[in-house]
């Protein structure tokens, strides 16, 4: 299936465009969420508003929009794509492709990309057998571009032969495989831990903090989509939970810790919570009560277990790979660095979470990746982004020293 995956269509102008919107139907479908840019030729055989409404989502079509320009801006639309996929792919199109032509927005897009992609040519069948077409084809196939079909029929022009563009279904299957094959940590397992915690004083009142658990969850999603068995244990949030994970709703921080320790044995640790590290020492089991002209009893606290420090000291079933944050308002390095030695994690990744950087519910993060081998600065990215480069980076770690 295509759940989380993002996929940008790129529909040029052939007749086989009018396929388009069963496409984006398909795989959306399947989960996946669909972004159309269509050429200005695309658009003699497909309507926008008609790419716009199945897709749910504007749809793009001119480089040189300011207004796009400034709100989105090209590259963006590659970076948020997990892939990019041209359908129809025209012979005119493949040979820009070929030959890195960046004249409109489509061709800009596909030679800014650093994702995959993939292409279902649709050509007449004369033009499919030219030795240009069958060159810029090899070229683009030996740059790691995907082809889909054609397939061999009845053509439009009235000819019969190679050119058809692959079906709808067709084209949902292969990149159904495309993102299975692209799973790197199958088989592994990962916890990780989201959101606040909250710490009862009373039935009705507890000390919490900021944290949306956007973080900890798009972790948790990227983990599941490059194939771990994924637990993801997280304190109360708004977060919807990512699907394909199995999510422990927990509280406090004993509950979290108690949750974790549940879910070893884990090849990957990765800790996210904003854990509450002091708790009240006797909750009241009543409501405490306001009494007239008296002052309120000072709260006594205790220290929370913490979790990090636990799993990476977990003798028998410590996870291959631990990894924490660590959440600093001043001297953001120095002090990660002090918190990697102290908490015995082999990761930790550092966050400002200086109250005007807006760290904390925002959507973006600048993230730093310390390790015994040194410091990473990472550039400003979305959380959803965060989650995926730090997915990325621990299934190159395991195809490297975990075998
Ligand atoms: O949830 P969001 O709104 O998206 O915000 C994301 C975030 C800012 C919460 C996230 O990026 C982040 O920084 N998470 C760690 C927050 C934190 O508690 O940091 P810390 O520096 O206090 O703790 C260091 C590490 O120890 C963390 O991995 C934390 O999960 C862990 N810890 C801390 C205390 C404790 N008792 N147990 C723990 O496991």
């Amino acid at each position: 299936m295509l759940a989380n995956k993002r996929i940008l269509l790129i529909v040029a102008g052939g007749i086989a465009a009018y396929k388009t919107p069963d496409l984006v139907r398909r795989l959306r479908e399947r989960g996946a969420t669909v972004r159309c840019i269509l050429t200005s030729s695309g658009a003699q055989f497909v309507s926008p508003l008609t790419l716009g409404a199945i897709s749910e989502d504007r749809v793009y079509d001119n480089l040189l929009s300011l207004t796009d320009e400034y709100e989105m801006g090209h590259i963006n639309l590659s970076r948020q794509a997990d892939a990019l996929l041209v359908a129809p792919a025209t012979a005119n199109l493949l040979a820009k492709m070929a030959q890195g032509l960046a004249d409109d927005l489509a061709t800009t897009v596909l030679l800014a990309t650093d994702k995959p992609v993939l292409a279902a040519p649709a050509m007449n069948v004369q033009m499919w057998n030219h030795p240009a077409t069958q060159v810029n084809l090899n070229t683009l196939a030996s740059r790691g571009v995907k082809l889909i079909g054609p397939n061999e029929g009845d053509m439009a022009c009235g000819e019969y032969g190679m050119g058809r563009m692959s079906e709808p279904l067709e084209i949902t299957t292969t990149l159904e495989d495309f993102f299975a094959a692209n799973k790197r940590l199958a088989g592994r397992r990962a916890l990780v831990t989201s959101g606040p915690t909250y710490e009862p004083i009373d039935p009705i009142r507890y000390i919490a903090n900021r944290s949306s658990g956007k973080q900890g969850h798009a972790i948790a999603r990227a983990l599941s989509n490059l194939g771990t068995k994924t637990t993801l244990v997280t304190g109360p949030t708004q977060q919807p939970d990512p699907p394909g994970v199995q999510v422990v709703h927990v509280e406090s921080a004993r509950q979290m810790l108690a949750a974790c320790e549940a879910a070893l044995p884990a090849d990957i640790a990765v800790c996210a919570a904003a854990v509450a590290d002091w708790r009240i020492d006797t909750e009241a089991n009543q409501k405490l009560k306001k009494e007239a002209g008296s002052h309120p009893s000072p709260l006594v606290m205790v220290e929370n277990p913490d979790i990090l420090q636990t799993l990476s000291n977990t003798k028998t079933t410590r996870p291959g790979l631990v990894i924490g944050f660590a959440a600093e308002t001043q001297n953001v390095i120095v002090n990660a660095k002090s918190k990697l030695a102290q908490k015995g994690c082999d990761w930790i990744i550092a966050n400002n979470v200086s109250s005007e950087i807006g760290t904390f519910a925002g959507e973006a993060n600048t993230v730093h990746l310390v390790t015994s081998e040194g410091v990473e600065d990472w550039p400003r990215l979305s959380k959803v982004e965060v989650g995926r480069r730090l997915a990325d980076r621990i299934a190159d770690t395991f195809e490297t020293s975990h075998g």
